[in-house]
């Protein structure tokens, strides 16, 4: 048998044990949620991606009346990161939501699409891609690396030139 290897996070019981850029990245994401079109699922989700130049891009989830139009929050604000040509400055991304019929008190985890997405992204920038999660309230989830820690055994783009 070969050795098996545990996914590795952290959990927070309040922002203020992280460092001042993670917080304000969280803050971010909430404020993200604002600008989403969720007139069906009434469920808010807000991004924010943090690029190595300082810059903060949000995105949110934008819905549609023919459903699968729609797009998560994760994906909206990774793709308006490379649709300005800036992929390989992605350092961080924060994920928080909210809902109009409950309290949101835990952790979103991301689909299983924005995941993939997410993963592409992380190798395209060449680094680690520290991820946060958050709902409205409640503690706070931080992984470092989401081929390592948010999605093992990825579908992988070798497997498509052997
Ligand atoms: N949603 C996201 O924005 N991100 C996810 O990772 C999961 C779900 C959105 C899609 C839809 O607008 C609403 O949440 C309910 O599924």
């Amino acid at each position: 048998m070969k050795k098996i290897k545990n996914i590795s996070y952290e959990q927070f019981a309040s922002s203020s044990e992280l460092p001042t850029d993670e917080q304000e990245l969280l803050s971010a994401a909430m404020k993200a949620t604002e600008n989403a079109y969720a007139p069906y699922s009434e469920f808010f989700v807000g991004a924010a991606v943090a690029l190595a130049n300082g810059e903060v891009i949000l995105g949110n989830n934008q819905e549609n009346g023919a459903f699968p139009s729609g797009l998560c929050a994760e994906r909206t604000a990774l793709f308006s990161v490379g649709a300005a040509g800036k992929s390989s400055l992605i350092r961080k991304i924060a994920i928080r939501a909210h809902s109009a019929r409950f309290k949101m008190d835990q952790a979103v985890g991301p689909c299983g699409a924005c995941r993939q997405v997410m993963i592409e992204y992380e190798r395209l920038s060449g680094e680690p891609m520290v991820v946060l999660l958050q709902g409205e309230s409640g503690d706070i989830i931080r992984l470092v690396g989401v081929n390592e820690n948010l999605l093992p055994f990825t579908f992988d783009l070798v497997n498509l030139k052997k």
